[in-house]
């Protein structure tokens, strides 16, 4: 297979491939443009309780994620079984936080693997032999790495060449340059009295270029100065 290959261990893994069965992401795995493989780390669980977790040393609450047993469900995806070692993040809330940069690197890698914790943590030694990188979506807590990966796949995949037309290129998107997007309109022309801005009628499209820019830019300047900054 060309182009990007996923792979994302989970203990939920119909949440990751329903995730899958939708939009732009559903577009870019049926025309080929990358691939995900889903791996349940359950399967690789030894006893017949299907044990992934266990108490902490030392006490406290909560359940930790077993170090061998990730390592065997790493084990099992194929770029190991072909002797490769696949860049492998883990996805925690003490991680680098994710941004559009970090998409744009993301997408230009061949392959790589996201790692979906659950409960109170994983064991430090799987992070400490395994993981090159620790990514965070935000400076909050989910109970699970599920739906951190949904943000990372997607924000990913919009910027492989070919995933989005030409019309909707993610190099126009918000962040791509800096700056949040300039509003949109559509019609009807009034809407509960507001009025379409006068440029977008014009057929100007020089006009309406320069208006777009502009107000991107404030945008971003009352919105999110930080940006700018
Ligand atoms: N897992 C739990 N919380 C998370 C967060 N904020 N970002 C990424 N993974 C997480």
């Amino acid at each position: 297979m060309e182009g990007l290959s996923i792979h994302v261990l989970t203990i939920f893994p119909g949440m990751i491939e329903s995730f899958l069965q939708y939009g732009i992401v559903k577009r870019a795995l049926d025309k080929r443009r990358f691939s995900v493989s889903v791996v349940n780390i359950r399967d690789s669980a030894t006893d017949r309780h299907q044990t992934i977790d266990d108490t902490p040393y030392g006490g406290g609450a909560g359940m930790v994620m077993k170090p061998d047993i990730l390592a065997a469900s790493l084990k099992s995806i194929q770029p190991f079984a072909e002797g490769r070692h696949p860049h492998i993040i883990l996805l925690t809330p003490q991680g680098k936080r994710f941004d559009q940069s970090v998409a744009n690197r993301l997408s230009l890698m061949d392959e790589f693997v996201l790692v979906c914790g659950r409960y109170r943590g994983i064991d430090e030694r799987f992070c400490e032999r395994y993981v090159d990188e620790e990514i965070s979506i935000g400076d909050f807590v989910l109970s699970g790495g599920e739906a951190a990966a949904f943000v990372v796949i997607e924000a990913v995949v919009r910027l492989i060449p070919g995933v989005l037309g030409d019309f909707e290129s993610g190099i126009e998107d918000s962040f791509q340059d800096g700056l949040l997007d300039c509003p949109w309109y559509t019609r009807p022309e009034t809407f509960e009295g507001l009025r379409v801005p006068d440029v977008l009628l014009s057929g100007n499209h020089a006009e309406i270029q320069k208006w777009r820019a502009q107000r991107a830019l404030e945008r971003t300047q009352s919105k999110r100065p930080d940006l700018l900054e």
